[in-house]
């Protein structure tokens, strides 16, 4: 995420061995953070972290940010996407045109940012939503959850604990959001399935899968996007999702 265990090259292969005992997959990561164009990128134009390119280029696609809107942010640590959020909707002191919003939620303690509320909590824990709801001060325009649970290398389990965060952050949304408003999370490749995906098409006018150029190839990352909330009590609640374009966005 951060880069801030990088060093100069040089020396790159006596700290990646020795360096407290790593094991082989930080090693690993080390190695690629080190020769990552976006890393790099990110330390130039003063972003927290490489996945500020992940929104940004999301947002160059879809237009989801705009003055004045209002924005969760989950998962919002070292804050690349708050950042990026912050910047488009104006929140920060000072920002021309209307004053935007932006909250964001960590495990992990983030360092503060003009113009962004931060909780650290677990958005797991039964107080986050209300907590989350009396800093945004009104309905959100947008729900974006970059959370990912820490890898425990069993597939199967990775894959249940990211569907899980991603499914409580669409329950959230519901709740939040204002009729049009938008749902960005991340998933694992294979995509949402299941009760969420149908729950998305109901709820939303359009639900795509989105790997943005930011997001490793490698990874088995993804994003699901739905923009056009029909709102608590609006569309059709039976019958066939309006349109799906799972299958044309995706770039492998
Ligand atoms: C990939 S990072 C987010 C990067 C962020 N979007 C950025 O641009 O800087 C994923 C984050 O999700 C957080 N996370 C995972 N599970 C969480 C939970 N249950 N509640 C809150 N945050 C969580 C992790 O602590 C981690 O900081």
């Amino acid at each position: 995420m951060s880069d801030r265990r990088g060093g100069p090259r040089g020396d790159l292969k006596q700290r990646v061995r020795t360096a407290r005992g790593r094991t082989v997959s930080s090693k690993r990561w080390l190695e690629r953070q080190l020769n990552d164009p976006y890393v790099a990128r990110a330390k130039r134009e003063g972003y927290r972290s490489r996945a500020a390119y992940k929104l940004l280029e999301i947002d160059e696609r879809f237009h989801l940010l705009r003055p004045g809107q209002r924005v969760v942010d989950l998962g919002a640590a070292p804050g690349g996407w708050s950042q990026v959020a912050a910047a488009k909707v104006g929140s920060h002191p000072g920002a021309a045109g209307p004053r935007g919003r932006v909250v964001g939620i960590d495990l992990l303690e983030i360092e503060p940012m003009p113009g962004v509320d931060f909780i650290t909590l677990d958005f797991l824990d039964p107080s986050a939503p209300a907590r989350l709801v009396d800093l945004l001060g009104g309905p959100a325009d947008l729900v974006m959850s970059d959370m990912a649970a820490n890898a425990t290398g069993h597939r199967k389990t990775d894959h249940l604990r990211i569907m899980g965060l991603a499914e409580t952050a669409a329950a959230f949304a519901r709740e939040v959001l204002a009729p049009e408003g938008a749902y960005l999370a991340k998933v694992l490749q294979g995509g949402t399935e299941g009760a969420l995906l149908a729950d998305l098409k109901r709820d939303f006018a359009v639900v795509r899968h989105v790997k943005p150029a930011a997001s490793r190839a490698d990874s088995s990352e993804l994003y699901v996007l739905a923009t056009g909330y029909r709102g608590e009590a609006g569309g059709p609640q039976d019958g066939e999702p309006d349109e799906d374009e799972t299958a044309s966005d995706w770039r492998p």
